[in-house]
């Protein structure tokens, strides 16, 4: 695992558009061979997509071959709604790129069969040959898409109840309201994350500190779903200043060798530290 420690949310938004675009010009996706990338939603990656529309606007990168998966949904929410993900997705990053909106594919969590929808999601990624690349932020509690603390590490798409925690903090998109949180979400499992070629972490705040501590200097520990990417072969965290608060200083300093140009500049593959 490779952590990337920059200034401040600001640089994580930079660097990850950039590193996002640079991975899909460099695999030269064509109809014949599209780029699979899965997506979150939340405050913390919005700064990248703001950049990405940057750098789609100015040339540098096309969306035209490029399929997304997004990570979660929740359930019984109309996608018309302002805080559905299909809504996030379509207002903050969608409709100001080239995508195709058939290569789109959000779960569905108003549909009578939840459990169908989860497996035909499966299905779709497994019938396109898998992720490329796959970007996701954390919960504070450690949380990756919705796998909530005690998650299976090898779980797979499916009905998640929230947990309180979750509901709080995300009470702040509905009207701080809290009773306005759907209790439920159809999520990708922490298995489907492991799968994809890539995974890139965004993580910034002192809020997310300690579960950045649990995830890179702590065992691998269902409580805390994202350390389960300790085991996956090719997983970047890009985080902010605020958010390495938590770990230890000697762990700061190691991972500060890391150079975020030559990380830009070089095949994703040939790591630095890994
Ligand atoms: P946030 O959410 O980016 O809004 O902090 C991340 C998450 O809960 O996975």
């Amino acid at each position: 695992m490779k952590l990337l420690i920059l200034d401040s949310p600001d640089e994580v938004a930079s660097w990850s558009a950039k590193y996002v675009a640079k991975r899909i010009n460099e695999s030269k996706p064509s109809r014949d061979r599209y780029f699979v990338l899965g997506l979150p939603t939340g405050g913390t990656p919005l700064g990248m997509y703001r950049k990405l529309i940057e750098l789609h606007k100015k040339g540098k990168v096309s969306f035209q071959y490029v399929v997304t998966f997004n990570m979660d949904e929740y359930v019984n929410l109309p996608k018309t709604h302002s805080q559905s993900y299909h809504y996030f997705m379509y207002d903050n990053f969608f409709k100001h790129i080239d995508i195709d909106p058939k290569n789109v594919h959000i779960l569905d969590g108003t549909v009578s069969d939840l459990k169908s929808e989860c497996s035909d999601y499966e299905k779709k990624i497994k019938q396109i040959g898998g992720f490329d690349l796959f970007i996701g932020g954390i919960g504070a509690d450690g949380h990756i898409a919705f796998n909530e603390p005690g998650s299976s590490l090898v779980s797979r798409t499916r009905v998640k109840t929230l947990t309180d925690d979750t509901r709080e903090a995300n009470a702040r998109f509905f009207d701080n309201d809290i009773s306005q949180v759907p209790r439920e979400a159809l999520t990708v499992g922490v298995g489907t994350v492991m799968d994809a070629r890539e995974v890139m972490i965004l993580i910034t705040g002192s809020h997310k500190a300690f579960a950045l501590y649990k995830a890179i200097e702590e065992g691998v520990n269902h409580m805390w779903t994202i350390s389960a990417f300790q085991l996956h072969p090719n997983t970047l965290m890009v985080c902010d200043e605020d958010a390495t608060l938590e770990l230890k200083v000697k762990t700061v300093k190691y991972f500060k060798n890391l150079n975020p140009h030559e990380l830009i500049n070089s095949d994703s593959n040939a790591s630095i530290k890994s």
